[in-house]
Formats: structure tokens, C-alpha cells, sequence
């Protein structure tokens, strides 16, 4: 199996304090894998060592089948985006849209510079932004807009693991619900391969190839999303299964 990112035997925390025990995780290549558990449980710690914010204590993270080291280079950075719950954490505030873009695509080499204009014109109206976007400060877009212009941020660049880590959880349901459509045709025009974490296992159901169980920082089960939907394999996650309230999309 051809996977973009692998975990094996992470173990992994702050200071003193141990979160990740005995991860290991596979993210086949134009798979969307969904990592779902509590609050707590240790999703955002593994989003933040397979992104490269965080080190692990022992066990190793290969990306393209390539151990991963120490500090990551400009090509390991490029090939892994993410978006966060908080839109503001990848978007600077005082950085006009387009010039954010234009720049994180020349910086990686994902456009020239006498297109990379063009390309980000494609790309807000892709993402069903105003013709005005690339002029305006972050600060000018709603919630939900904003939410877009960070996943047109990470997708600028082109890269082969893109990270959403709640990434929906705070927007309303319909605001939600368009990102998410969004994000299920993006994956299949562009065959993306996504880590997408939430809490919501409804929201996971909705965009996800496989499901992850994650619980305390170990993850407990790990089946194609077809099979956990309809016959989990751990008490724990016929639990949250049971507790996922009936919106269907
Ligand atoms: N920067 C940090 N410093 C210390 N502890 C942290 C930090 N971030 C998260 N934690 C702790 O690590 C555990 C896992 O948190 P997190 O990975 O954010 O879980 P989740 O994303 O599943 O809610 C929690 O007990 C949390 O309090
Ligand atoms: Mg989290």
C-alpha cells in the first residue's frame, strides 16, 4: 500500500506529561482517513507530530515511506497542510488574502510568479469566495468564508497530506455542511489524501474512507468506514456510535 503518511509506535506529550502512547497510524494515498474521540483523547497532539510542530519521545513518523527527523525542510513542510478549528491560526491578520496566497505558492514552487495571480483567482472562485477576495484582510470575511480562505491556503501549495483538525466544529450547521460538501468534491477533483479529525462522528461519517478510534491517547480501533458504521469493533466505539445524535446530511 502506497501510504503519503505513516506513525509507528509514537509515544508523545508535553513536558511532563505523556499524551500519545503507542500510536501507529497509516494514511494511505488519496484515502480520507477520519480520526475521531473525546475531547482530551489526544487527537490534536497526533495532528501536531504528523504536521511536524511536535516531536516525538520514541517511535518515528514516515513521510513518502521516509523517516522524518528533527527539523523538517521546505519540501517536507509544503507537502503537509493544515486547517484548524480557528481560522485565525493560519491566516495573518494584516496579510491582504491574494499576497498570502500568490507568496505560499511561489515560496513552494507551486506557481511561478507571473501566475500565481491567475492561480488564486481559480482558486477563491473554486471555493465559491467573492470576486474581491484576494484584496481584502481576513478580518472581512464571515466565519465560514474564512474557514474556506484557510483550506484555499493550504490547498495552495498543493500539497499531500492535508490536516483539518476540527475544522468545521465551530460553524453553524448549514455554514458546516457547505464546508463539508466542499471539502468531499475538493477531494475528489484534486484526489487529496486528508487526515480529518473530529469529535462529531456524524461529521465523520459524511467525509471519511476509514475510521479511527482514538481514546486516552491509544488508538483503540482502525477499520474502513463502511464496516465501523455498521459493526465497531471495541465497546468504546459502539459507545460513541450510540451517542451520535441522528442529523443526517
Ligand atoms: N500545549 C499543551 N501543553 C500541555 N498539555 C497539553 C497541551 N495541549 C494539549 N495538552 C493536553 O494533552 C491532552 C490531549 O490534548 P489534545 O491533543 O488537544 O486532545 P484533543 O484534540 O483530542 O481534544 C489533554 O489532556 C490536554 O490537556
Ligand atoms: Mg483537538
Amino acid at each position: 500500500m502506497d501510504a503519503v503518511l505513516e506513525l509507528r509506535h509514537v509515544h508523545a506529550g508535553y513536558e511532563d506529561r505523556p499524551v500519545l502512547e503507542d500510536v501507529s497510524l497509516v494514511i494511505p494515498r488519496h484515502r480520507v482517513v477520519g480520526l475521531v474521540g473525546e475531547s482530551g483523547s489526544g487527537k490534536s497532539t497526533l495532528a501536531r507530530v504528523a504536521a511536524g510542530l511536535l516531536a516525538p519521545a520514541s517511535g518515528q513518523v514516515l513521510l513518502d515511506g521516509r523517516p522524518l527527523s528533527g527539523r523538517r525542510d521546505k519540501a517536507a513542510c509544503r507537502k503537509i497542510q493544515m486547517v484548524f478549528q480557528n481560522p485565525e491560526g493560519s491566516l495573518n491578520p494584516r496579510r491582504r488574502v491574494g499576497r498570502a496566497l500568490e507568496e505560499a505558492m511561489v515560496f513552494h514552487g507551486a506557481a511561478a510568479r507571473g501566475e500565481a495571480r491567475e492561480k488564486c483567482l481559480r482558486l477563491m472562485e473554486r471555493m465559491e469566495l467573492p470576486a474581491d477576495a484576494l484584496d481584502r484582510l481576513p478580518r472581512a470575511f464571515s466565519g465560514g468564508q474564512k474557514q474556506r480562505v484557510a483550506l484555499a491556503r493550504a490547498l495552495a501549495v498543493e500539497p499531500e497530506l492535508l490536516i483539518a483538525d476540527e475544522a468545521t466544529s465551530a460553524l453553524d450547521v448549514s455554514v458546516q455542511l457547505k464546508m463539508l460538501d466542499l471539502i468531499r468534491a475538493l477531494r475528489a477533483e484534486r484526489s487529496l489524501t486528508i487526515l480529518f479529525i473530529s469529535h462529531d462522528l456524524g461529521v465523520i461519517r459524511y467525509v471519511c474512507d476509514e475510521v479511527v478510534v482514538m481514546r486516552a491517547g491509544r488508538i483503540l480501533e482502525a477499520q474502513p468506514a463502511g464496516d465501523f458504521f455498521l459493526r465497531p469493533q471495541t465497546e468504546y466505539g459502539r459507545q460513541l456510535l450510540d451517542s451520535v445524535p441522528r442529523i443526517d446530511f
